[in-house]
Formats: structure tokens, sequence, C-alpha cells
């Protein structure tokens, strides 16, 4: 990586947030540089070198994004990000689905661009349904199947879970879904380059993916769209990407993502591995600290990247503060100076005065053991801390 634990350290912190974003891969940024500069045509330009050579960038990048999906090259449209694939998804697909076919089933859990997509599909008509999860955080399928009937356009469920790490069963969704006549898309921005994604293992129709997510510039992403899905574009213009959204590609963040994928397929087990590694020494630490503590999200269904904690009757706000030297998050969980918790935890059913009080660590590439041996000790120091002044007052 280009910065080593230890200066990133120096700089500010531990960084484990690895949800939120990634640092960008050095090879990724090493393909990228000749696009910055020399390479710097226009790639839909069709009459000159200068183009072509944009053009060659684009067309390697986008194969080994379609290889890191078990899809096909033409299968990928490049876009700024999950945002904009989850939002071409939905709006694509129930704009193109034929009148009698006008409700969107979502699982409750989604992120906010796909629920707040939802709820503008809402606004213009559309039945939009939350499915809810069990307290593992899983899917209820039988929730989805009470659900589905031949007015269903599209079922969306996210693979990998930003803010819990579980993995949805989504072959099995997908299994549903296509007997009730329904397309099927998954959010797998947390998910792609970090467990194996295979889109036609897992029956997808159509998928977001996000650069930043996987050690590769921020401001590009991708959509699949299995080829014979018709959806309606949402940004119209020069017809660039087939005509499904159009706008100049940036060839330098193209290639970027692209080689990172590229680099993501080939550490996926090992990189795997490594965080496996990590969530098993923070949680034996905590099981062996004698503090309360409870995981959110299933122990097993999961990405192991992922570790949110609860800690009943500690006060959120000031948790945080003691791990200032942690570049943690509370996952989106916890405004508890304005009583708001995460809608991700109250779909499992944690209480809003234990949801208040948790943390969201991410493991990545650049985590060592160290850095998760200093992170438990500052928060069984913090927790004891809160314990001991709470029950000398
Ligand atoms: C599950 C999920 N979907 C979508 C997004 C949005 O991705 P992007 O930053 O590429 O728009 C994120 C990132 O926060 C995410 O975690």
């Amino acid at each position: 990586m280009a910065e080593s634990a230890q200066q990133a350290r120096r700089r500010g912190g531990i960084y484990l947030d690895f949800q939120a974003t990634t640092p960008l891969e050095p090879r990724a940024l090493a393909a990228m540089m000749p696009y910055l500069t020399e390479k710097f045509g226009n790639p839909h330009s069709a009459t000159h070198r200068f183009g072509w050579e944009g053009k060659a960038g684009v067309d390697v990048a986008r194969k080994h994004i379609a290889a890191l999906l078990n899809a096909a090259p033409e299968e990928i449209t490049f876009l700024s990000g999950a945002t904009e694939a989850n939002n071409l998804a939905l709006k694509g697909v129930l704009e193109a689905a034929p009148e009698t076919r006008r409700r969107l089933l979502i699982a409750e859990t989604e992120h906010a661009c796909v629920r707040e997509t939802a709820a503008y599909l809402a606004t213009r008509g559309y039945e939009v349904t939350l499915l809810p999860v069990d307290g593992d955080g899983l899917l209820r399928l039988d929730a989805l199947e009470a659900a589905l009937d031949e007015r269903v356009a599209l079922v969306s469920v996210m693979l990998v879970n930003n803010e819990i790490g579980v993995i949805q069963p989504l072959a099995e969704v997908a299994r549903l879904a296509h007997a009730a006549g329904a397309l099927v898309h998954s959010d797998i921005a947390q998910a792609a380059g970090k467990i194996e994604v295979d889109v036609q293992a897992l029956g997808l129709d159509l998928a977001s993916i996000s650069s930043h997510k996987l050690y590769g510039p921020k401001g590009i992403g991708a959509i699949y769209v299995r080829k014979g899905v018709r959806l309606a574009p949402q940004i119209h213009g020069g017809g660039q990407e087939a005509g499904l959204r159009s706008g100049t590609l940036a060839p330098f963040l193209c290639v970027g993502f692209g080689e990172a994928a590229k680099i993501a397929r080939e550490r996926l087990t090992d990189d795997q591995a490594h965080v496996a590694a990590l969530w098993r020494q923070a949680v034996k630490a905590l099981e062996q600290s004698g503090i309360e503590w409870r995981l959110n999200g299933s122990a097993t269904q999961r990405y192991f990247g992922n570790l949110n904690v609860s800690f009943p009757g500690i006060d959120g706000a000031r948790l945080l503060a003691d791990l200032r030297g942690f570049a943690v998050s509370s996952g989106a969980a916890c405004a508890s100076s304005v009583g708001k918790t995460s809608y991700v935890l109250e779909a499992l059913g944690v209480e809003s005065r234990v949801a208040q009080a948790t943390l969201r660590i991410g493991f990545g590439r650049t985590t060592t053991a160290d850095d998760v041996t200093e992170m438990t000790a500052a928060i069984l120091k913090a927790v004891k801390a809160q314990r001991e002044a709470s029950w000398r007052q």
C-alpha cells in the first residue's frame, strides 16, 4: 500500500473504517498516471490514436471488472459510483417495466441510496415494500415469499451489509423472485472484491459496484446489467456506454478501478483470511475482557472485515470521544445527542439505548494485529472507566 500502517498512525490514528472507504492501491495509481498525462484522448473519439488509446484502457478495465463478477464485459457499464448505480437500477427497471408491474421490494436494511430512491419512487406512484430481517440481520425469506406477486417488477437486496457485514441469502432471493417473474438487483458495493461474487451463480439481473470500496479511486463505479435486461437510462446525452449512461468516460478512473478489481481478484483468498484472523483476534479480546458487549449481525453468515459491536449501559458519544486515536465509525448508528439510532440496528431489534453505544470497526489490507491489540485495549479501558465512574456516582 502507498502508506504503511505506521505512517497512517503518525498522521492521525489507526484507520479502522474500511466500510467507509479504502486507500488506493499503489499499483492502481501507477496504472492511472499515464491516462492523466500523455494518454489524454477522449475514449469516444473513434477517428484517431489518442481516442483509441483511451478506449483501449477502458476496455481492459471493463474486462477486469467483468472477470471479478463472472460477467461479460458488455454487461458492465461505468458510472460515478454505487449511489448512481442503485438509482439507475431501481428507477431504470421500474420505468421500463410493463404497466402491470409497478411494485418494488427492498430489504429494510438497504443502504440509504437504495432506501431513498425507493422512497422517491413511492412518490411517483410505485408501490414499495420494505422486507424485514431477523435478529441476525438476515432477510426473512418467508416475508419475501409472502410479498411476491405478479405485480412485482424488481427485488433489491444487498449482498454484504455496510453496517453489520452480514451476507444475505441472495441465490435464494433470486430463485423466489424469478419464480414470480420479477428481476433481481443487488447492491454489491461492500461485497465485490471482498467475498466471491458470481453474478451468474447468484442469479442476479443487475448489480451495483463501487471502486473506492475495493482499493480503487473514488468517483467511479459500475452497474452490471445481464444481457437482455431492459432499463430506462437516467442520464441522456451523447449515448455513451451503449446509450445506458451518457457522458465522457474518465479513462484514468476506469483504469484505476479495473486494476484494483484485478488485484482484488488475485488477493481475494489472502485478504479474506487476513481480515478473518483480525476479527477472531478482536472477538477473543472482547470475550476474555469480562465487559458486557454484543455482536450485531450473524456471527457466521458474514464478511469478517466488519465487526459491529454494542456496549450496553455505555454512553456512545463518550466512548467515541475516548477512542479519538482510532478511525472507527458509529456505523451511522449513533447520533445519541439527538436520540437517533441506526435503522439497521433497529431492524434487528436492538434497543435504542444499546444501539447508541455501537462501534463499526472495519479491517482491511493495511490493518495489523498490533492495530487490533491497541484498539481492543483502548475500548476495554474506555468501557471500564465509564463503568467505574457510574458506580461511584
Ligand atoms: C452498500 C453501499 N451501497 C452504496 C454505497 C455508495 O457508494 P458510492 O460511494 O460509490 O456512491 C455505499 C458506500 O457508502 C455502500 O456501502
